[in-house]
C-alpha cells in the first residue's frame, strides 16, 4: 500500500477528489496516511475526519525563518511519523523550505491552476483571466526547491469564454483540476516513468 500524505490549507476538493479516486480504484493501491494543515479551520480537515482520516493542524508559531523553519521541521516529523511515501499539495498555500523538499526527493507533488510556466504565485485563475488567455487550465508537477517550478507530470486545459468571469473559469479549471491530480498521482506511483532534464516520460 503507497501511503499519501495530504496537505492543505482550505475547503480540500482536491483532497476529496482523491480520496475518491481511492476509492473507486482510479488510484490503486493506495491510502491516505494523514490529512495536514497549517491553518487549523480549513474546512479539508473537517471533512477528513468526517470520513474517518487522521486528520492533523499543525500551525505556524511565530513569524520570520526560523518560525518557518521549526514548521516545516514538525511536518516533516509528522509526515514521517506516519509513514507517507507520496506527499501530495493540494490547496497548501505555502512555501516549503528546502529542508522539506530534500526530505522527500522527487516524492511532492503540487496542483497549481495554471499552465506552468504561466502564471505562478498566487489566484493564478485570475492572473490567467486579467490577462486575456483564450485557453487556461491546471497543472501537476513534482516541488523543487522554486516556487511552482519542478518537472511537469501533467497538464489539462480548458477554453476560456468570451461571457466567462473569473470565478466562471476558476470552476471550469477545478474540474479538469479534480481529474488531473489522481491521474498523476496514479502516474508517478506506478514508478513507470523516467525524467529527462525538466522532461517527465512514461515508460
Ligand atoms: C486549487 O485550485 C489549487 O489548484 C490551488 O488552490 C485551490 C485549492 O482548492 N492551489 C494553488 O493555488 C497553489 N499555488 P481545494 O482546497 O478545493 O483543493
Amino acid at each position: 500500500m503507497h501511503r499519501l500524505g495530504i496537505l492543505l490549507s482550505g475547503r480540500g476538493s482536491n483532497f476529496l477528489a482523491i480520496h475518491r479516486a481511492i476509492a473507486d480504484g482510479r488510484i490503486h493501491d493506495a491510502e491516505i496516511a494523514v490529512v495536514i494543515s497549517n491553518k487549523p479551520e480549513a474546512g479539508g480537515l473537517e471533512s477528513a475526519r468526517s470520513l474517518g482520516l487522521t486528520a492533523v493542524a499543525i500551525p505556524q508559531q511565530g513569524k520570520g525563518p526560523a518560525a518557518r523553519e521549526a514548521h516545516d521541521a514538525a511536518m516533516i516529523a509528522a509526515l514521517t511519523d506516519y509513514g507517507v511515501e507520496l506527499v501530495c499539495l493540494a490547496g497548501y498555500m505555502r512555501i516549503i523550505t528546502p529542508a522539506f523538499v530534500e526530505a522527500f526527493p522527487n516524492r511532492i507533488l503540487n496542483i497549481h491552476p495554471s499552465l506552468l510556466p504561466a502564471f505562478p504565485g498566487l489566484d493564478a485563475q485570475h492572473q490567467a483571466f486579467d490577462y486575456g488567455v483564450k485557453v487556461a487550465g491546471c497543472t501537476v508537477h513534482f516541488v523543487d526547491e522554486a516556487v511552482d517550478h519542478g518537472v511537469i507530470v501533467l497538464q489539462k486545459t480548458v477554453p476560456v469564454f468570451d461571457e466567462d468571469t473569473a470565478e466562471t473559469l476558476a470552476a471550469r479549471i477545478l474540474e479538469q483540476e479534480h481529474l488531473a491530480y489522481p491521474e498523476a498521482i496514479s502516474r508517478v506511483l506506478s514508478g513507470r516513468y523516467q525524467t529527462i532534464g525538466r522532461r517527465y516520460l512514461p515508460r
